[in-house]
Order: C-alpha cells, then sequence, then structure tokens
C-alpha cells in the first residue's frame, strides 16, 4: 500500500505515510514533561507512526498556555525530560518531533477553565486587542513591537532547546487560531503597523519566527501547521494558498492542514479541530488539496479520517502525502502495526466522540479513552493484566460495553468466562445509542467486539435471561452483573397515561405510530438526540427539561450539532420547566409561573437510568459471589462501563 510508503521531509525520511499529530493531553505538571507521558509516548512510537509529533511545547510559559497544564520549552530545566520524551520515540522506531506554540488570547480562558486559570493571573496577549468570539474569553492586551521582537526571540530559543533535546523535526503552530494565526488573520489581527494590514505584513510574524527557527535547526527540517479555513472575515481560500507559498519559500518542508479554533464556536461552516462523532470522513481533504495545489512539499491533513482504504485512495490520489492520526492512536497505540499486517478489524475504534480526550483536556484534566483506560497509565504496574493463579468459572449476565469489556480482560488473564445475554445479539443499550442521527459510529464498537469476543473464543449465549435458578444452576464461582440500567419513571400525576412511552423502547422500535406531535421528557443526551431523531422522520417534538440547558454533560461539539438539528428542524426547547400533569391528551406544565397545555399524541419518558440491583441483591442472598459493573452498578457512560469492568477484569 502506498500508505506504507516512505516518504521525505526535507531531509528525514518517515517509513510510511501515517503521522501523529500534536494532541495536548494534560500529563504534564508545571510545564514538565512527566514519566507518564513517556510511556504514553513509548506506545505510540512502538505503535508503528512513522513520526509522532508530541503535544504541542509552549514557548512562555505561562502566559501562553493553551491549557493548564501544557508542556513548556521555554527554559532550560525542562530539558532533561525534553531529551527523555525524543529519545523513548525515536528508540520506539518514529520520528520524534515538537511542535512549538503559544495560546495568544487562546491563554485568556480555555472553554471551561476560570478566568486567568492557563495564565497564572496574567493578562493574555494577542496581535490586537479582540477577545476571542466564545463568552468568557478575557480580552487580551494588543503586543508592542518590542515584545513581538522577544517573542520571536523566544520560539528561537526554544527550538534551539528542542534541538538540543534530540527532536528531529521541528514545527510552527499556526493553526487554530492561537497567537501565531491570529496574526495571521484578519479576523484576529487588525494592527496598522508593519505586523498587520495587508497579508505580507500579517505574516511577517510568523516568517520572522520561522527564519529565527531556522537560525537554530541546521539540517533538521522545519514543519507548520496551519488553517485550512477559516470563518467569514478570516482569510480567504486564495490567501490560505499565499500563506503557504510564503512558508514554503521561508523553508517549511511540510505543512500540516487543520481547522477549527479550539472551543467550537456557534459556526455552522467551521469544521472543529476535533470534528465531533458524526463528521463526515475526510472533511478536510479539500482543504488539503487546495493547499497542495500552490506548494510542493509534503502535505499532510487528518481530522476524522479513519478508514484505511480511504487513506490510501487520497494519498494515491495526490490530494495529500501524510495522514494525520490523531485520536485513533489515543484509542489504539498499535493501529499502524495492526493495519500493515492485515488485522484492521483488531484495531479498538476512535468513534471521534471526544468525552475521554479532549473532554478532559479542556476540562483541566488529564486525557484518557473511553475504550482505553491505560491511556497515561500505560506503565501503571496495577493496571496491567497478568494471569491469573486460579482460574475461576466467571459468568458475566450482559453483553453491553460493560460485560464484553470485562469477558474480554478476565478471559485473557486465563478465567474460564460464559456471557449470558437475554437478546439475540451482543451491544447492549449500544443498539440503540447508534440509531440517532450521526451516531452510526457506536456500531464500530460493537463490531469490535463482536470480533474480539470471537478471536479469543468466549462463550456467548444468547436469548438467555440470567434468573436466580438459572445462575445457581449454572454454579460459577463468580457472578458479574452488567445487566445495564433501568429506566426512570418521575412520579408525575398521569404518568401512567396510555400515551405515556418510555425512550428505550422507542428506540428499539425505531420509531413510535400514529404520532403527529410528541412530548419528550428530559432533555439529557438520549432525550435530545431522540428528538432530532424522530423530528427527522416528520414528527412535531417538543422537549421538556426541568433543568436551564439541555444536553446535560455531552461534549460540546456533539451537542452543538444535535442542538443545530433540533433547529432545522423546528423543535421546541423548554427548559426550566415544571411538568404539572399528564393526561391522556397532552401535558400541562409551569413555566415563570405560567401555566400552558401542550397537546400531543405521545408522551415520551427520558428521565435517565438508575442501577438496578435486584439480581445482585438476590444472588448475594444465596451467598453466590456478586460483582455489579456498568451501568447496573452506576449509571454512566461508555467510559464508566468499560473502565469500571476492565477495573474488575484485572483483579477478580
Ligand atoms: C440513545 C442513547 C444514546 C447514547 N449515547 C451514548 C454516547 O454517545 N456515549 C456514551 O458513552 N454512552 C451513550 N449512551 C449510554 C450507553 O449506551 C450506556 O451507558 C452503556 O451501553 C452501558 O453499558 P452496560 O454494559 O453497563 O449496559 P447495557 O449496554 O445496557 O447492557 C446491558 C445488557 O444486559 C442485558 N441483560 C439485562 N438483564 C439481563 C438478564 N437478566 N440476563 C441476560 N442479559 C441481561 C441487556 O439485554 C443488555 O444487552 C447512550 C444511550 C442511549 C440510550
Ligand atoms: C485532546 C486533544 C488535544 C489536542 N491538542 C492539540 C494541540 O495541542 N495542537 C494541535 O495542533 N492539535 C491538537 N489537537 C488536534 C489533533 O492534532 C488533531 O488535529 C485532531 O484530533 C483531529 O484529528 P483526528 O480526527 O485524527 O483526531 C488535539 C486533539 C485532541 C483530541
Ligand atoms: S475518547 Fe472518544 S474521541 Fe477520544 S480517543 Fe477515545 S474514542 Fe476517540
Amino acid at each position: 500500500m502506498e500508505l506504507f510508503s516512505p516518504i521525505k521531509i526535507g531531509n528525514v525520511e518517515l517509513k510510511n505515510r501515517i503521522v501523529m499529530p500534536s494532541i495536548t493531553n494534560g500529563f504534564a505538571k508545571d510545564g514538565f514533561v512527566m514519566e507518564n507521558a513517556l510511556a504514553y509516548y513509548r506506545a505510540r512510537a512502538r505503535g508503528g507512526a512513522a513520526m509522532i509529533c508530541v503535544e504541542d511545547g509552549i514557548v512562555e510559559f505561562p502566559r501562553g498556555n493553551n491549557v493548564i497544564d501544557p508542556v513548556s520549552v521555554d527554559h532550560d530545566k525542562y530539558l532533561p525530560m525534553l531529551e527523555k520524551l525524543a529519545t523513548v520515540i525515536k528508540q520506539n522506531g518514529a520520528v520524534p518531533a515538537i511542535q512549538l506554540s503559544h495560546g495568544g488570547r487562546r491563554a485568556g480562558a480555555p472553554p471551561n477553565s476560570e478566568g486567568l486559570t492557563p495564565t497564572r493571573g496574567l493578562m493574555p496577549i494577542a496581535p490586537s486587542m479582540i477577545g476571542h468570539p466564545r463568552p468568557g474569553f478575557i480580552v487580551p492586551r494588543e503586543l508592542e513591537i518590542f515584545e513581538i521582537e522577544e517573542l520571536i526571540e523566544k520560539f528561537g530559543q526554544a527550538a534551539k532547546r528542542c534541538v538540543e533535546a534530540g527532536f528531529e523535526v521541528i514545527g510552527l503552530h499556526c493553526a487554530h487560531m492561537y497567537l501565531c494565526g491570529e496574526f495571521l488573520s484578519p479576523w484576529a489581527n487588525t494592527r496598522t503597523d508593519k505586523y498587520g494590514g495587508s497579508l505580507e505584513n500579517r505574516a511577517r510574524f510568523i516568517l520572522e519566527i520561522l527564519a529565527r527557527m531556522k537560525k537554530e535547526l541546521g539540517s533538521i527540517p522545519l514543519i507548520m501547521r496551519m488553517n485550512g479555513s477559516e470563518p467569514a472575515g478570516g482569510n480567504s481560500l486564495e490567501e490560505i494558498r499565499e500563506i503557504a507559498r510564503m512558508v514554503e519559500a521561508a523553508g517549511v518542508k511540510a505543512i500540516s492542514v487543520s481547522t477549527g479554533f479550539g472551543p467550537v464556536l456557534k459556526m455552522r461552516d467551521v469544521v472543529s479541530t476535533q470534528a465531533p462523532i458524526g463528521t463526515p470522513e475526510g472533511v478536510l481533504v479539500p482543504l488539503a488539496e487546495n493547499i497542495k495545489s500552490a506548494v510542493s512539499i509534503p502535505v499532510m491533513v487528518g481530522n476524522v479520517i479513519r478508514e484505511p482504504e480511504y487513506m490510501e485512495k487520497i494519498i494515491r490520489e495526490g490530494r495529500c502525502d501524510i495522514i494525520t492520526l490523531g485520536r485513533p492512536l489515543i484509542t489504539d497505540p498499535e493501529w499502524v502495526n495492526k493495519v500493515k499486517t492485515g488485522f484492521y478489524k483488531d484495531v479498538r475504534p476512535c468513534i471521534s466522540c471526544c468525552v475521554g480526550c479532549q473532554g478532559n483536556v479542556m476540562n483541566g484534566r488529564p486525557m484518557t479513552c473511553i475504550l482505553n483506560p491505560l491511556v497515561g497509565k500505560e506503565s501503571d504496574p496495577l493496571l496491567q493484566p497478568t494471569k491469573t493463579e486460579i482460574a475461576k468459572k466467571i459468568l458475566v449476565v450482559g453483553a453491553g460495553p460493560a460485560g464484553l469489556e470485562f469477558a474480554l480482560t478476565a478471559s485473557s488473564r486465563g478465567h474460564d468466562v460464559t456471557v449470558w445475554e437475554k437478546e439475540s445479539a451482543i451491544g447492549g443499550t449500544l443498539t440503540l445509542a447508534e440509531i440517532p442521527p450521526r451516531k452510526e459510529a457506536i456500531h464500530k464498537i460493537i463490531r469490535y467486539f463482536e470480533n474480539r469476543m470471537q478471536a479469543l473464543n468466549i462463550k456467548i449465549e444468547f436469548d438467555k435471561e440470567a434468573s436466580v435458578e438459572n445462575i445457581s444452576a449454572f454454579k460459577p464461582d463468580a457472578v458479574v452483573v452488567a445487566t445495564g440500567g433501568k429506566a426512570y419513571v418521575p412520579p408525575i400525576k398521569g404518568v401512567d397515561s396510555k400515551i405515556v412511552h418510555m425512550s428505550h423502547d422507542v428506540l428499539r422500535k425505531q420509531g413510535i405510530e400514529d404520532t403527529k406531535v410528541a412530548i419528550i421528557i428530559g432533555g439529557g443526551q438520549v432525550g435530545i438526540e431522540l428528538a432530532e431523531y424522530l423530528a427527522e422522520k416528520g414528527i412535531k417534538i417538543t422537549v421538556l427539561e426541568v433543568l436551564d440547558d439541555v444536553g446535560g454533560d455531552m461534549y460540546i461539539a456533539t451537542k452543538q450539532l444535535v442542538l443545530y438539528g433540533l433547529e432545522d428542524h423546528d423543535v421546541r426547547v423548554i427548559t426550566s420547566v415544571l411538568i404539572k400533569e399528564i393526561d391522556e391528551n397532552g401535558v400541562r406544565i409551569e413555566r415563570n409561573s405560567e401555566e400552558e397545555y401542550l397537546s400531543a399524541d405521545a408522551v415520551i419518558l427520558s428521565a435517565g437510568l438508575r442501577p438496578q440491583h435486584e439480581l445482585s441483591e438476590s444472588l448475594i442472598s444465596k451467598g453466590i459471589k456478586v460483582y455489579s459493573i456498568g451501568d447496573s452498578s452506576e449509571t454512566g457512560d461508555i467510559l464508566k462501563a468499560v473502565h469500571s469492568a476492565y477495573g474488575l477484569g484485572l483483579v477478580i
């Protein structure tokens, strides 16, 4: 495959066309790379990617921080760990690269962190006093010329440090509307001096940085990341081509094409940096082509490029040269090796949900992955599966993600595992979660579990409902209850009306008969996704939510797409509502002390789940050893189900 053919960036040969792009992971402390980051990158380098571009190196810590705890490259005290980082990547077969960055106005409050926490109280700086368009950001201070010169020097010094540390490719981060991107864009740069105005002036800052960095690099190639498109008021596609030409002429040896502005903006035409679940494969490829048409250096592109055949196709067609594969390498560090050796079906899939990765990092927490509990804990001895000394006969009840992940972990340790599932297929609630718009990727998780269960030859019995009697007769050494949650029925007058349905039943039946108008009670993730799904089928929907917002703690970009869907289908969303009564023709509500009656053919309850302990308690009373995991123990999501299952699988 072309995907596995070598390519050169400057004089550095990459063994294949897959590069891990910068992914800030929240593992660093006070600017220092930590030991767990070494293990995290070791696993990704071993996994076969040609080049690992480690997370952004901040050239001015903390004023230029992109998150609360980034890696800093602005002082020699950071060198020993940077050196270890470059070495571990190199020793494990990949080219170590680093991307230098400054947060600019984005340091003024990355999403969900408070005020000036990332900058430790310092005022953020930018080319102009233009605040980030997302509410909550501190308006930055405009840089003086002498400060611009100091910053250029800082980039140079940082480049020198990174070379000394052993990085073999050095990048400049001009994408995502951080400081360099802000200078480039008329959207954020309204200066009237030599650093603002014409494209030539706006590009001056990065060209001077590149020239300064080059002085330190010798033969080490420079690469650059830039946005392939900008919203109205920003650089046009022609200007973007011109920037690409300018930086090629300045000595840049490859361009990585990206988009977005970090925190998601309410702009339908902007693809976010970490495009959410449901984003079409290769959404940025046309932007890469635009840049490729202007330059002769290699062009890299990523953001929801997942399928090896597609990667092969776009490389063969000359639409790009290198794939940046980000989140899939978080989920499965062995992605490249598995695909190269023909085992793509064994790849643990990334579904672009951002719940474990970006969702945590932007909240100031270390990154994880919903499907990979080992992220950032690769060297934690307590989390490595070890062969069991006493093989137990274990019965798992329920083949949702919790039951399946447990079965895989426990079986790999040598236990004799059998799974009983009352339905005729695996997946549990995932089979419902994949139904709403843009959620098809969830099916990849089901397929992955199916393949792994077959590969490990784990016994699974379908249409087998577990009861105290049949479990007792099976005589297991231990039972793992993974039966999922049970629907919560809120105590509303008339909730037993015949027009009331449960959300999971509606999803299971893929719709609701004889219904033109429906009310959904509960605007959490399930409620609003179901609302969009039914609205697409032509049903007039109203969502009622007692809280002041819908979507609960959904990942912001995923939620935004659902909200657009609701808007497009004229779904009425009523928040902060009191539900007084349901009758056979609709619902009576109160809001702001005013009552309203909403007529409907159907009322759908989507008020969340509760754990179900009944089976566990009955088994315990019979003296059977029982464990409970996933939604049946504590309702949550895939992450909680998989992580709790893995944890139990390690120790049972
Ligand atoms: C519409 C919708 C969208 C969702 N979207 C997301 C999302 O985007 N991201 C996310 O993280 N989570 C999402 N979720 C939640 C997620 O699906 C659940 O949190 C997760 O599936 C819980 O896993 P589990 O294994 O604990 O339980 P389940 O997946 O519910 O599996 C339990 C299994 O046990 C079986 N079972 C029950 N009783 C018995 C018995 N007595 N004998 C044998 N088998 C039994 C059931 O048939 C089922 O197969 C969504 C849920 C819904 C409904
Ligand atoms: C948690 C997280 C942190 C990221 N941090 C950075 C970063 O520091 N610099 C950067 O250029 N891109 C960053 N990105 C963007 C990725 O490099 C990549 O472009 C994006 O995830 C889309 O590609 P993918 O679909 O292959 O993951 C980050 C992405 C994630 C998920
Ligand atoms: S948390 Fe979701 S988006 Fe992030 S790496 Fe894991 S599967 Fe992919």
